[in-house]
């Protein structure tokens, strides 16, 4: 077969595309530790941006935000109340933040995308429960997207763990597929009505990226027209792993290699 195998405008990858992007996933999820370590008090998100592309010029795989729509970093650095798009800049870190970091690369043209949020220095119980609780909605999203279930499984599993701690599941950003390029059909809401929409099928790649507020789920985009703020100034957090389809529990290409 000549070229991708497209479904109704779903891409579906070869082994050998996973297998790149697995590559991709792999380099993505190192860079993560990395970033974790220095999301300390003082530092600026800024220079995490920095250490993210010095990581990535090291590693041979090439930013995918950086210039996306015009976008000014090779990261997203969402502190508190900003749920995702922080553009990083002066803003320094101080203890009791939470910080989404969230960062895209692509390796020999196949992309990987992943968030984790985490904590600055010592933070409060309740913004680690919402942490804990948005992982857990992503996990759950992850365990819904077997071979052979429906797109709607996956958000609906996201929601049910998320409203079930009282927390706002947002609504107008979505998981995607992904590959060649960084936002591929079909659309992953992180809501909804279970066994709606497409089967999924091996091969599909996915990324999985439930945004959780401890307050409503409505949204406010700040004035650099990048930053996304919960309406009611409440924390929020994201993770984001990118998955592939197989013909049972998905794989997620978004982990290191000792922790695959
Ligand atoms: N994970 C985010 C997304 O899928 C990151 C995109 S940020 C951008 O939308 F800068 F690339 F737009
Ligand atoms: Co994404």
């Amino acid at each position: 077969m000549a070229g991708p195998m497209v479904q109704g405008g779903v891409i579906v990858k070869s082994p050998q595309e996973v297998a790149l992007m697995r590559k991709a996933g792999r380099i993505l999820a190192e860079i993560l530790v990395v970033l974790r370590e220095h999301a300390l008090p003082g530092v600026t998100t800024g220079d995490l941006n920095k250490i993210a592309h010095d990581e990535m010029k090291q590693r041979g795989v090439v930013p995918s935000f950086l210039g996306y729509h015009g976008y000014p970093g090779v990261l997203c650095t969402s502190v508190n109340e900003e749920i995702v798009h922080g553009i990083p800049g002066k803003k320094v870190l101080k203890q009791g933040d939470i910080i989404g970091l969230d960062c895209g690369v692509i390796y020999e043209g196949w992309q990987a995308d992943s968030a984790i949020t985490v904590g600055v220095g010592v933070v409060s119980a309740q913004a680690t429960k919402l942490m804990d609780v948005t992982r857990a909605s992503m996990e759950a999203g992850i365990a819904a997207a077997r071979g052979g279930a429906r797109l709607s499984d996956i958000g609906h599993a996201v929601q049910t763990v998320a409203e079930a701690a009282g927390y706002g599941v947002v609504r107008e950003y979505v998981g995607h597929g992904i590959g060649q390029k960084l936002h591929e059909e079909p659309q992953v809401p992180n809501f909804g009505q279970p066994g709606r929409g497409m089967v999924l099928k091996p091969g599909l790649c996915l990324a999985i990226e439930p945004m959780v507020n401890a307050g409503g789920w409505q949204t406010k985009v700040g004035g650099d027209n990048w930053t996304v703020f919960t309406a009611d100034k409440s924390l929020s957090a994201h993770f984001e792993h990118t998955i592939v389809i197989t013909e049972g529990a998905p794989e997620i290409l978004t982990v290191t290699e000792a922790a695959a």
